[in-house]
């Protein structure tokens, strides 16, 4: 999220010299990461949505570089950075240096990067070498005004994280046969670890052993045999399928690096650009145990295993308890990931980890991921609309046990989707004691299989148009969190209607209101 309020500043400090239309020499170096579904972040939109507009003027003097953060399991990979690279270019934009796409793992790319820019900085300036070092290049990044410096260091990180004890672990949903969402509490009592609400739980997960047992197997790999994995050392190849390496998901590289390893010409030909789609839908739900299946015999040194997969990351999970009311603990909210494909019942990594793979007294790897840009007010006399179906509910659960706990005045507003009211309605007697006494001044429900026809959030806040446009007129802080694919779309679709047809504007003045509640940051996203 650090990346998102970079950009913006800097892409804030653009648009200002051009309005003045007063361009000196500028540089910017943008870093860039995508999100949605080929994205830019949130609070980087309007002003992208500036850049792209037809009459936007040309620089004349301006030097960029880029740096694309991504994740190449995702479709459009590092999509917003390079779209942003090729804008500012068409614009008249010179670039210091060659865009680089990082992946998750980015220390080698993110270092390539910084010598190349190093190396155009200290050509531009003429400086020796030695008073400019890439080092500091990494300063002119991460250094602008525009991050503000954390006031708490991280004791515990993605790469030091925090062994807490699972203290409860219950289901949520009733008819767990077609839907498991589990409430999981965390101890953090007697730790360094420290949250606010609507910080994310980073959580490193761990495979199944039944799957690695089964590849190593199908490998014929001695599950002791030793292989180096970047960064974490000599480990077993057993510990490096359990805790280093993804092996349920497949992705266009690791197709690629088999395909090239077993000279596998059926995998070769999806590679090609025709075949995309057909690519797209042979890795969508498959992982590396069906590519060990269909094309046996490739792999025979278990160091081109481990080269051709990508690192597991750790998953995030959205907070959903207060610091002020459940002290010494971090509550989580999970939808267990299942599904079935080629003949082979397969789960996610780390929700089945919860599921199936740990118990009351396991000790998880967690750390935090601060989220600074999904905060409540601080006036506390604020009203808050949050729209959080499904386990978008987590975030809101712990503002309304925040508020509570610190005896804010301000009205509360909760939108609530899920399935079947009679299975699926998540943290029901919380939130309904919460109604009961009046704290939550308002709960709107969306049960979209309990009727004839389907009925989201979205139809529960047009339903109530003339409301939520009194509440946003009086300052309310408008929060959404869960699905981004489709749910946080037609709430922003239906946002931008409620604001048309309340405050009797067309498309372009909805926009720009819609804008300047994101500017006054007062509509707050936080979707997956
Ligand atoms: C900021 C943030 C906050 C989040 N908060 C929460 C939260 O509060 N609660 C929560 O539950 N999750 C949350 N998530 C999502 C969470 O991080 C994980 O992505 C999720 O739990 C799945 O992880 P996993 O390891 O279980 O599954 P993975 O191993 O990552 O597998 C998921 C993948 O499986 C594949 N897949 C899934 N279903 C199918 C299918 N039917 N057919 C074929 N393939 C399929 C897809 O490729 C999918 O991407 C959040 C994510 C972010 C980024
Ligand atoms: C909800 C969500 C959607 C994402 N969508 C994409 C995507 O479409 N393409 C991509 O390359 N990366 C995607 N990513 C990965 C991020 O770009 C990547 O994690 C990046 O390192 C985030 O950097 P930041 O935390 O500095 O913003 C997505 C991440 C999240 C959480």
């Amino acid at each position: 999220m650090g990346a998102a309020s970079c950009i913006a500043v800097w892409l804030a400090s653009i648009q200002t010299e051009r309005t003045a239309g007063s361009v000196g020499e500028r540089y910017a170096v943008l870093i860039a990461s995508t999100y949605g579904e080929g994205d830019p972040p949130d609070a980087v939109q309007p002003f992208y949505n500036q850049l792209c507009m037809e009459h936007f003027p040309r620089f004349k003097s301006l030097s960029f570089a880029v740096l694309a953060l991504g994740d190449s399991n995702y479709e459009h990979f590092c999509k917003f950075g390079r779209d942003l690279d090729e804008k500012l270019a068409a614009l008249g934009g010179f670039r210091l240096c060659e865009r680089v796409d990082c992946d998750v793992d980015l220390d080698a790319s993110f270092a390539q990067w910084k010598v190349a820019l190093h190396r155009s900085i200290v050509e531009i300036t003429a400086a020796p070498s030695t008073t400019c070092k890439p080092e500091e290049v990494t300063g002119v990044v991460a250094s602008s005004s525009v991050q503000t410096p954390s006031k708490r260091t991280a004791a515990h990180t993605r790469d030091n994280p925090f062994l807490a004890p699972i203290v409860d672990k219950r289901p949520l949903t009733r008819d767990v046969s077609t839907k498991l969402t589990l409430h999981l509490a965390l101890s953090i009592a007697g730790s360094e670890v420290s949250y606010e609400s609507g910080d994310a739980c980073g959580v490193i997960p761990q495979n199944d052993l039944r799957l690695v047992e089964e590849i190593l197997h199908k490998l014929k790999f001695s599950p002791d045999i030793s292989v180096q994995i970047p960064k974490s050392g000599t480990v077993s190849m057993q510990v490096a399928l359990l805790d280093h390496l993804q092996i349920t998901r497949l992705t266009r590289k690791m197709v690629s690096a088999y395909a090239t390893m077993g000279r596998c010409q059926h995998l070769m030909d999806l590679l090609t650009l025709e075949q995309q789609q057909n690519l797209d839908a042979y890795v969508w739900d498959r992982g590396l145990i069906d590519l060990l299946y269909e094309y046996p015999e490739v792999v025979r040194d278990p160091a081109d295993l481990v080269a051709m997969l990508p690192k597991l990351t750790p998953r995030l999970y959205s907070i959903s308890s207060s610091p002020a009311a459940h002290y010494g603990e971090i509550h989580t909210t999970v939808a267990v990931v299942r599904y079935r494909s080629h003949n082979r019942e397969r789960g996610g990594v780390c929700s089945t980890m919860f599921a199936d793979r740990s118990h009351a007294d396991s000790h998880l790897p967690i750390y935090i991921q601060p989220n600074k840009k999904f905060r409540l007010p601080q006036d506390g006399a604020r009203p808050i609309i949050m729209i959080g179906p499904g386990t978008g509910v987590a975030p809101f659960r712990g503002f309304l046990h925040e508020h509570r706990a610190l005896g804010a005045t301000g009205k509360n507003w909760l939108f609530f989707g899920e399935r079947s009211a009679a299975s699926d309605y998540l943290y029901r007697e919380e939130l309904e004691s919460m109604r009961k006494d009046n704290f939550l001044t308002r709960l709107d429900l969306a049960f979209s299989r309990d009727q004839g026809h389907k009925v989201y959030v979205q139809d529960k806040m047009l339903e109530n148009a003339p409301t939520v446009w009194s509440w946003l007129q009086d300052g309310a802080n408008l929060y959404v969190c869960g699905d981004a694919s489709r749910m946080a779309k037609d709430v922003d679709a239906t946002l931008h209607t409620i604001v048309e047809q309340q405050g009797g504007m067309n498309t372009d003045a909805a926009q720009e209101y819609v804008d300047a509640l994101k500017d006054q940051h007062r509509y707050h996203r936080d979707v997956y």
